[in-house]
């Protein structure tokens, strides 16, 4: 395992779930952890600070170093007390690890515009919010002699960049944050930081619906594991992957695919302004089935080529 001894990490979401995963692998490799957690349902109500206290105590029980915060990531100020806190309890910030979440599935025609804003506060502005004073903080340590080695992962969804039937506030927040992966890669590789993003598939209480059927076995592998995800997440936090950035991962049990991102598919070509008829007489040609999006589970079963194995 790669050693992380003397780096500090936030985890944000880590009191359950993935994140939690995130937290304890990131503690066994070295570094000491935030473990930050408002405690709300699913559905981002009501907060508790059990999850993450149960997580910080779950890691010094193991000879790590941990402490709990409860600072809501898509508030901006609480994001930046969040890592200040890491700052002040252990004089540095190396890594930031990206994923609380929350879900609140409607299909379209019946979604609220609360729904539709809580979804995109939890994940688009709780992404933005903590990288934003994350890269504040890189910026003004590699103004020194200081040689950053900063860690930004961000965490995606199948959903964000497959599409997926009833998740339109929720693949539109995780398809923004591929994005918002992408463009922090390229502003912030001055200042000598990663970023990176997971589009994670576990059995967590957010999936129970989702992968009810997919059970985990009796003995031997559980593709569905939350703690298959962490592995990536501290590989790409060592030193030697300081050029590999920008980049989304699908990551099914042990199989994990380095997304292509949007790549420029069927050409038009033309030398000038197209004229509307000939334009849709060429897409008719060219699309004689028409055009239409494959859906989630069939782009998955491409991508990780395991969710039919584990059927
Ligand atoms: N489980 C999957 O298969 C899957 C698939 C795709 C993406 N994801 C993403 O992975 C991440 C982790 O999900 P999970 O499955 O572990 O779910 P989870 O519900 O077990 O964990 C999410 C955690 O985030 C915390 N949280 C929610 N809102 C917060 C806020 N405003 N501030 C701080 N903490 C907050 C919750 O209290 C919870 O403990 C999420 O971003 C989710 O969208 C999960």
């Amino acid at each position: 395992m790669p050693n992380l001894e003397g780096k500090v990490a936030i985890v944000t979401g880590a009191g359950r779930g993935i994140g939690r995963e995130h937290a304890l692998a990131l503690a066994q490799a070295g570094a000491s952890v935030v473990v930050n957690d408002l405690g709300g349902s699913v559905a981002g109500e009501g907060s508790d600070a059990t999850p993450a206290q149960t997580v910080v105590n779950e890691i010094v029980a193991a000879g790590g170093k941990a402490v709990a915060n409860y600072d809501d990531v898509s508030d901006f100020a609480a994001a930046e007390h969040m890592i200040e806190r890491a700052v002040e309890r252990y004089g540095r910030l190396d890594i930031l690890i990206n994923n609380a979440g929350i879900l609140r599935d409607r299909m379209l025609v019946n979604m609220s515009e609360d729904e539709w804003d809580a979804v995109i506060s939890v994940h688009l502005k709780g992404h933005f919010a903590p990288l934003r004073h994350a890269a504040a903080y890189w910026r003004e340590r590699s103004k020194g002699d200081d040689d950053v080695r900063g860690r930004v992962i961000n965490t995606s969804s199948p959903s964000g960049v497959f599409g997926n039937v009833g998740q339109a506030n929720y693949g539109a927040a995780k398809a923004g944050i591929a994005a918002l992966t992408v463009i922090a890669a390229q502003e912030l590789g001055r200042y000598g930081v990663t970023v990176n993003c997971l589009a994670p598939n576990a059995r967590t209480r957010m999936t129970e619906m989702t992968f009810g059927g997919l059970e985990a076995p009796e003995e031997g592998f559980d593709p569905l594991d939350p703690g298959n995800m962490s592995p990536l997440v501290v590989a790409l936090c060592a030193d030697e992957a300081q050029d590999i950035t920008g980049q989304v991962f699908f990551v099914w049990g042990g199989s994990v695919n380095v997304l292509i991102p949007w790549e420029d598919g069927e050409l038009f070509p033309s030398d000038a302004k197209w004229d509307a008829d000939e334009l849709l007489a060429q897409l008719r040609e060219r699309f004689p089935e028409g055009a239409a999006p494959a859906g989630m589970m069939a782009m998955m079963q491409k991508a990780g080529g395991q969710s039919m194995r584990a059927r």
